[in-house]
This record gives structure tokens, C-alpha cells and sequence, in this order.
């Protein structure tokens, strides 16, 4: 095995202030990236990891921003590559009593909270997320006790004890529907924590909402006027936009939605060039699908300005592939959830997916969508 240690790298992220409303403050956490493996180590490690997961009864569950030999290798072996909405599905559904979730830790959570019986392995559980952690459970309930009248919906990016104080959770692959299923309903939605994909979900519903004001360090870098300037070098281009980005990048987008949503926009538009505001992770699935099109970074840096993640999740970064055999050779890193806990947080969760699926299969929404205080 290699020699080469990770680095480790300090990450800036925002985290509202004490009461709801107040300014952000900055506040500092770290993130372990580790080395490339040489190409014989490479596969040597590919090896390991197709032998064990035979062994183990394991099945893996990549997220799309991870390592691409990662996001291979969950497809190669029969598991999953794919949106958090379908991993949280997936993981559920499948018999393997062992999931290894390639991601970060609201994803291996997830996975837990929704197969308690099973076992969540996770290369690296320190490998977290700017949006859950500047949602800190006690000042979010603080904010939840001061909105009594409002639906509480969180998006899948935040600890189980925030989950736990929720009616829904989302993904942004159906948190449009379920905020305007709300709406028709005559609720008021408390939305948490990404301001970006709340004030979308918003201008695109009219829903009445108040947001937590927290922010995704990679999304939240992309620029527009940048990315107007690179939209006119490249005029035939399609740009696609995740909705964790500001509004004005949002503006500019042919296509908003999950990374889900925009790999089959990148699929099935009609065009050969795409500008893509997303972690570059996705642009593995876009250019492996799609080999005759070209796939364009969309800029996350201003004019002369640096960017801080330029455009890869720091704690994605940390999934690897020497991360996966140890966690498999050895049973490391299993997530852990309080059984109670666990049963509170399972409800939104179990909400969202009662709802995309009747969704999906066309089956009336009618007693789906619970009054206020139905939990
Ligand atoms: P998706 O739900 O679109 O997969 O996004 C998850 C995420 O962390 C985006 O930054
Ligand atoms: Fe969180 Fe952003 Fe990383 Fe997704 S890309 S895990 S939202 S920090």
C-alpha cells in the first residue's frame, strides 16, 4: 500500500448566528484528502474491493460526487451509483445485509436510520457536509419552537437529530413537489438549511417560507457573471444548474435540478455542449454516457479571486478506494444511530419516499400529505 499520507485541508463554511436571522458567522472544519493510488496499486485495490464485497455480502452505494473509480466500481459490482434520493431507496431495498455508502455522512445516516438492522460502513465518517454542519440541532429547534404553525421541512443534508425535528425530509430531487403539495394544502413550510435550493423551491411554488441560512461551499461558489462570459464563448451551450447555487446562476440555467435531473438532461437535450454548475464528480457520469458531447466546468472563482472548493466537495474527496478495503477487511466505520432516535428520524424520511414513489407510479397524493402536527 502507499506510503503517501492524506493531506488534511481547512474548510470555511458559514454558520448562522445564534438567533434565526442573524448574520452568518465563519466558522472552521477540516476535511482529509487522500492520495492517488499508482496505477498497480489501483487495481490491486479494485481487486480487493470486487473479492470482498462477495465475501462480506456487501453491496455499494456511490454518490455521484465521488472518486469516478468509486461511482465504477458500485455499478460494476451490482450496486448503485446515483442521486441521494436513490441511494437512501436503494440501500432500503436491497438485500445485502452489509451497505458501504461511498458519500458523506447524512448519506451513511440515512442509510442507517432507514435499515437499522443492517450494517453502514462508510470509508471515512468524518466526511461531512457544510450544510449540516451549520445546522446545529439545538439552535434549529430553537427556530422550529419559534415557527409553531409551519411544516418543518429539512433537506436530506442534515444530521439524524435534525431529522428527527422534522415533518419532511427532502432531496433535491422532489423537494419542488412535496413543498407545492404543501402549499396546496394551505401550510406554511420552515425550510432548512440550504438558503439557495429555498429560495428556488420558493420563486418556483409561491410557497409562504421562512429559511435557515445555511449555504453549500461548493454550489454557492459559482459565479455569474463569469458564467456569462463563458455562455458567450460557447452560445450553442446548455448550461445545467444544481439549485444549491445562487439565484443568479440559477437565472442562466437551461435546466435546474438534482444531479439526477441533470445527467439526463445531458442525456436527452438536443445539443452537444454543456456548461455544468455542479461538483466535477458529475461530470464523470456525464462524459461516460455521453461520449459524442462536450462537458464545460462552469467558473467558480470572480476575476482574479480564488475559489475555495473550486468545484469538489472537500469531504467527498475523502472516499477512496484504500478507505473501502479497510472498512471491509476490518468492519471499520460503521454508522451509528440511536435506536429512538433513529425511529423519530425515520418518519420524514419515510414520508418523502410514500410520496416520490406514489409520485412516480402515478397513484393519487390524497392522505399522504398529513396536517400540521400529524407526526
Ligand atoms: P443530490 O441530492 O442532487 O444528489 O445532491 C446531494 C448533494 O450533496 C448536493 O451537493
Ligand atoms: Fe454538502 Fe455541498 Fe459537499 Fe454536497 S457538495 S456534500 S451539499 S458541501
Amino acid at each position: 500500500m502507499s506510503g503517501v499520507t492524506s493531506s488534511v485541508i481547512d474548510v470555511d463554511y458559514e454558520q448562522p448566528g445564534e438567533h434565526a436571522g442573524s448574520a452568518c458567522s465563519t466558522r472552521h472544519a477540516w476535511a482529509r484528502v487522500p492520495p492517488e493510488p499508482a496505477p498497480a496499486e489501483r487495481a490491486a485495490l479494485k481487486q480487493r474491493i470486487r473479492e470482498l464485497l462477495k465475501a462480506r455480502n456487501a453491496v455499494m452505494v456511490s454518490h455521484y460526487y465521488v472518486h469516478p473509480d468509486l461511482q465504477d466500481l458500485a455499478e460494476e459490482t451490482g450496486g448503485l451509483v446515483a442521486d441521494s434520493l436513490e441511494m437512501a431507496r436503494f440501500g432500503r431495498d436491497h438485500a445485502a445485509q452489509t451497505l458501504v455508502v461511498c458519500g458523506v455522512r447524512f448519506m451513511g445516516e440515512s442509510a442507517k436510520i432507514l435499515s437499522p438492522e443492517k450494517r453502514v460502513l462508510m470509508p471515512d465518517l468524518d466526511a461531512t457536509c457544510s450544510l449540516d454542519l451549520g445546522c446545529p440541532t439545538e439552535a434549529f429547534s430553537a427556530f422550529c419552537d419559534a415557527h409553531p404553525d409551519r411544516a418543518v421541512v429539512v433537506y436530506a443534508n442534515t444530521s439524524a437529530a435534525v431529522k428527527a425535528r422534522a415533518d419532511w425530509m427532502v432531496t433535491s430531487g422532489c423537494a419542488l413537489e412535496i413543498v407545492r403539495a404543501l402549499k396546496e394544502q394551505g401550510q406554511k413550510v420552515l425550510w432548512a438549511p440550504d438558503r439557495h435550493l429555498g429560495a428556488y423551491i420558493q420563486r418556483e411554488t409561491g410557497a409562504d417560507m421562512v429559511f435557515w441560512n445555511g449555504a453549500c461551499i461548493v454550489h454557492d461558489e459559482f459565479k455569474a457573471f463569469e458564467l456569462e462570459a463563458l455562455m458567450r464563448e460557447h452560445p450553442a451551450a446548455r448550461v445545467l444548474v444544481h439549485p444549491e447555487s445562487p439565484a443568479e446562476v440559477v437565472a442562466l440555467a437551461d435546466v435546474v435540478g438534482s444531479t439526477a435531473a441533470m445527467l439526463k438532461a445531458a442525456r436527452e437535450l438536443d445539443a452537444h455542449e454543456f456548461i455544468v454548475a455542479t461538483d466535477l464528480g458529475l461530470l464523470h457520469q456525464m462524459r461516460l454516457h455521453n461520449p459524442g458531447k462536450t462537458f464545460i466546468e462552469a467558473p467558480t472563482a470572480g476575476n482574479s479571486a480564488t475559489c475555495k472548493s473550486c468545484a469538489q466537495c472537500p469531504w467527498m474527496a475523502m472516499n477512496s478506494l484504500a478507505g473501502v478495503v479497510r472498512v471491509l477487511e476490518q468492519g471499520l466505520n460503521e454508522v451509528q444511530i440511536d435506536p429512538a432516535l433513529g425511529r423519530r428520524a425515520r418518519l420524514p424520511i419515510d414520508r418523502m419516499l410514500a410520496f416520490t414513489a406514489a409520485l412516480k407510479n402515478g397513484q393519487p397524493l390524497t392522505g399522504l400529505v398529513p396536517h400540521l402536527g400529524a407526526v
